[in-house]
């Protein structure tokens, strides 16, 4: 399996001319990457017209949400369906700054099953906003885990990419950096969950991608001494040097 780098832009930036640029910046450090594969979450409003500028085999495209249902009158909301007829693969489901707006792990579960009805991927994020000396955080995952795949069966597992993104070290508030010892550790517990769900063999297909403060100081730490399979980027996903650093260093950790 290819390691995975995702930019998630978020709520930035404000203009599709900086947007482009931005774009432009990434490009051209992808088109130098021979193993690993690149996913672009840009807002709603510039998935268009980057598609536009995407050429086949470069850089993938993702969204960072849709609403659960599936049509009608949902003033605001996107479906499943626009972003799949833009031509977007992929989709970031459950990520934290969601689910403090409300989202419940049943709606993301809903959202997990139309992604993949849709032929879409999709990126299921899990994270605990804390840990606690008794490892209750713990429980926290394997919740939001087995919530959000309910219903979804060993066939479709393979088409799931898990982000481990721990709130407390997301973002500017980030409390501190997660050490490779902890993330490994948690990596080691989602493959537990994952292995007693579908079965060990599965382990080889699902890519669990880690995110939360990853930039080119602890990219590579995080990737040399941990097993996971990529990062989901934020802040430095919107400034090309710094996203390029990271896929040059993640795909320089590649054997
Ligand atoms: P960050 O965001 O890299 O800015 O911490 C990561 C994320 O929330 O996806």
């Amino acid at each position: 399996m290819k390691k995975l780098i995702i930019a998630n832009w978020k709520m930035n930036p404000q203009s599709l001319r900086e947007a482009e640029d931005i774009f432009k910046g990434i490009k051209k450090g992808v088109l130098k990457l021979k193993k690993i594969d690149v996913v672009l979450c840009p807002p709603f409003v510039y998935l268009s017209k980057i598609k536009d500028s995407i050429k086949k085999n470069s850089i993938k495209l993702g969204a960072q949400n849709f609403f659960h249902e599936e049509k009608g009158s949902w003033t605001g909301e996107i479906s499943i369906k626009m972003i799949k007829n833009i031509g977007v693969g992929f989709v970031i489901l459950g990520h934290s700054e969601t689910k403090k707006l409300g989202e419940t792990n049943k709606k993301i579960n809903t959202k997990v099953k139309l992604t993949l009805k849709n032929k879409l991927t999709p990126i299921l994020c899990v994270g605990e906003d804390k840990r606690d000396e008794e490892g209750e955080y713990f429980s926290v995952l394997e919740e939001q885990l087995l919530e959000a795949l309910n219903g979804v069966g060993p066939s479709f597992s393979s088409k799931v990419i898990i982000a481990y993104e721990p709130i407390w070290a997301i973002g500017e508030a980030a409390k501190k950096m997660i050490s490779s010892e902890e993330l490994l550790q948690t990596i080691i517990f989602i493959k537990k969950i994952l292995a007693d769900k579908y079965g060990a063999k599965s382990l080889g297909k699902i890519r669990i991608l880690y995110g939360g403060s990853v930039n080119s100081l602890n990219a590579e730490d995080l990737i040399k001494n941990t097993s996971i399979d990529g990062f989901l980027v934020g802040r430095d996903s919107l400034i090309p040097e710094h996203f390029n650093k990271i896929c040059k260093i993640v795909e320089e950790t590649i054997l």
